[in-house]
């Protein structure tokens, strides 16, 4: 048990996720249970983070196991019962780079399967877990990191499979927020930017710090801030 604030991220082992583990963390009343699909990655993220003086729990958990993710629920309600924040991280880009296989003409159902597994069902069965352990306390703050590959109003061809889970993560944005209306639960979508990561590569625009800024922003939200809103650089974007 802890009077801190508890805050889930999941695939928090390197890159966005690590980094808003890191900047949760920093915040003196949030304890952070960082989530990786492997565990000793998990480990030695936390390892890394505390010889930063940042105090961060690992759990194993793999978004696309959804008994694993019930089972996640279980053991916090015994160890806290309550989740305060829950950052919906995980995600994959495995589309092809070739351009014809990328195409919608040709792009295989096996990627798009894969890539909605982690990316849209992943964060569903997060908040199908952890939404009633929020609603109990009247408190919750949700941030999906989505991305502007799956803005409607901005959409191109390619990278089927990761532009349609992302428009369905949006979607899922959508839904909670219009049935947690009247609630202190609020859930957002955020776009980070081109960030240097494993997935957005070196050649990428920002770092990883500029990348999780508004997720920080919108985990700490104050209870009349906004739900159902999709942002990049703490400001409203089109979906
Ligand atoms: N980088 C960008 O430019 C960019 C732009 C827009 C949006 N985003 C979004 O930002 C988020 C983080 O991306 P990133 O750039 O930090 O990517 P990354 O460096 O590739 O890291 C992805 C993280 O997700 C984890 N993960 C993947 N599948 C998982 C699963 N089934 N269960 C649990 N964890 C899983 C990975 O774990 P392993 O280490 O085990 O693989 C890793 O920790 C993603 O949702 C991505 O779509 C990124």
């Amino acid at each position: 048990m802890t009077d801190k604030k508890i805050a889930i991220v999941t695939g928090g082992n390197r890159g966005i996720g690590f980094e808003i583990c890191r900047q949760l963390a920093r915040e003196k009343d949030i304890q952070v249970l960082l989530t990786s699909r492997d565990k000793d990655k998990g480990k030695d993220a936390c390892a890394q983070l505390k010889k930063e003086g940042l105090e961060v729990l690992s759990y194993e958990l793999d978004v696309t196991d959804e008994n694993e993710i019930f089972r996640f629920r279980d053991y916090l309600k015994k160890e806290y019962g309550r989740v305060d924040i829950l950052v919906n991280n995980a995600g994959i880009f495995i589309d092809s780079h070739d351009h014809t296989e990328a195409s919608v003409f040709s792009v295989d159902i096996k990627t798009i399967r894969k890539t909605m597994k982690t990316n849209a069902y992943g964060s569903l069965f997060m908040c199908q877990a952890l939404v009633p352990l929020m609603n109990k306390n009247n408190y919750g703050r949700i941030v999906n990191i989505s991305s502007g590959m799956g803005q409607l109003s901005e959409m191109n061809g390619g990278s089927v499979g990761y532009r349609l889970s992302k428009v369905a993560l949006n979607g899922l944005t959508r839904i909670w927020a219009d049935e947690l209306k009247g609630t202190n639960v609020l859930i957002n979508s955020m776009c980070p930017g081109w960030v240097k990561t494993g997935m957005g590569g070196a050649n990428a625009t920002r770092s990883v710090e500029e990348g999780a800024d508004t997720a920080i922003w919108l985990a700490t939200l104050p209870d009349d801030g906004p739900s159902g809103g999709f942002f990049r650089d703490r400001k409203e974007i089109a979906w």
